[in-house]
């Protein structure tokens, strides 16, 4: 057997941290430029490497995954998410795909009740009034958003993100609706209300959380029907996958005022996103940065690590294996 190291390659630049256990383990290739690339010049880049350390943003799609060369055995992906990935162009060339669950959960669930309460309380018109120096003063009327604590909370999604903000969600007293593919033992719930049926489920929002991922059946889920299936003045929160809104849809219940606000982390296309949103007072808008803790980068790369090294140094079935 060989001593070589296997050689994995970084697409971005990691917490120092990470860096340095990959560097220490593995003969690590580092990207000098942090951003993602793919198709040929990812194939280029990866020749004679074992295995390719990627995030989100990064398009491991088919057509990428076609050309790899031979030598690549393992895509571990610093995300939960792996849309991005196509994990049946990667099982049909044998190479697996890891991911990282669990440990951006609380770090996800504070930054969408940031979204929720941000969006409500007109944060962004606020810190805009602030920095423009238009502030003439407190008043009456001034700013008044939409009261969150008692209203009702419906959640796509009730996985562990959606749960950990129907824990966060408690605090506020807030109201749990939620769908999910299937009912949550009670233990779980803790007396959420469960709707089989997400359209139903609209109907019982003043805010909507969407914490589902990607997939065929939730691309542009949140339409323009069901956008207007929920009260007026209902705020829409999306901390999960851009595509799961359909952009003009959302934009249009901003502007009419069907939509009070919108509390959004990522987006369709990002970085580039719908232009639409740069000038709507409504929407309070940060880039995808649910995870971005250092407590919580660091370990998305050490979990993306344990499970590089348990298959390329020990032979083991990576613990966070996506399956096809
Ligand atoms: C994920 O892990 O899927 C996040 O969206 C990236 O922070």
């Amino acid at each position: 057997m060989s001593n070589r190291k296997p050689r994995v390659f970084a697409t971005r630049h990691f917490p120092p941290d990470v860096e340095s256990r990959l560097t220490a383990n593995f003969d690590a290739v580092l990207n000098p430029e942090d951003r993602p690339f793919d198709g040929p010049a990812l194939a280029k880049a990866t020749e004679g490497c074992d295995a390719i350390l990627c995030a989100a943003g990064d398009a491991l799609n088919a057509a990428t995954i076609g050309v790899l060369p031979s030598s690549i055995r393992m895509i571990a992906t610093f995300s939960v998410g792996y849309e991005h990935v196509d994990v049946g162009a990667a099982a049909a060339r044998n190479i697996l795909v890891s991911n990282t669950p669990d440990v951006l959960t609380d770090a996800t669930a504070d930054i969408t009740m940031l979204c929720l309460l941000g969006a409500a309380r007109r944060a962004h018109e606020g810190t805009t009034m602030l920095r423009t120096h238009s502030w003439v003063g407190w008043s009456p009327t001034q700013l008044m958003g939409v009261h969150v604590t008692g209203k009702r909370l419906g959640i796509l999604g009730m996985g562990r993100i959606g749960q950990a903000v129907a824990d966060r969600a408690r605090a506020f007293r807030m109201t749990i609706h939620y769908n999910n593919r299937s009912r949550l033992p009670p233990d779980l719930e803790k007396g959420a209300i469960f709707h089989a049926d997400a359209d139903e489920m609209l109907a019982h929002c003043d805010f909507l959380s969407i914490n589902a991922p990607l997939t065929p059946a939730t691309r542009k889920w949140v339409n323009a029907e069901r956008i207007a299936r929920l009260p007026r003045g209902a705020v829409v929160v999306n901390t999960a996958r851009g595509g799961v809104v359909d952009d003009e849809a959302l934009i249009a219940a901003l502007k009419t005022g069907h939509l009070a606000a919108a509390g959004l982390d990522v987006f369709d296309g990002e970085p580039r996103i719908h232009q639409g949103y740069y000038t709507l007072e409504n929407a309070f808008l940060l880039p995808h940065m649910g995870s971005a803790t250092v407590e919580t980068r660091n370990a998305m790369g050490f979990k993306a690590l344990d499970n590089l090294e348990a298959y390329l140094l020990r032979g083991q079935t990576p613990p966070d294996l996506v399956r096809v």
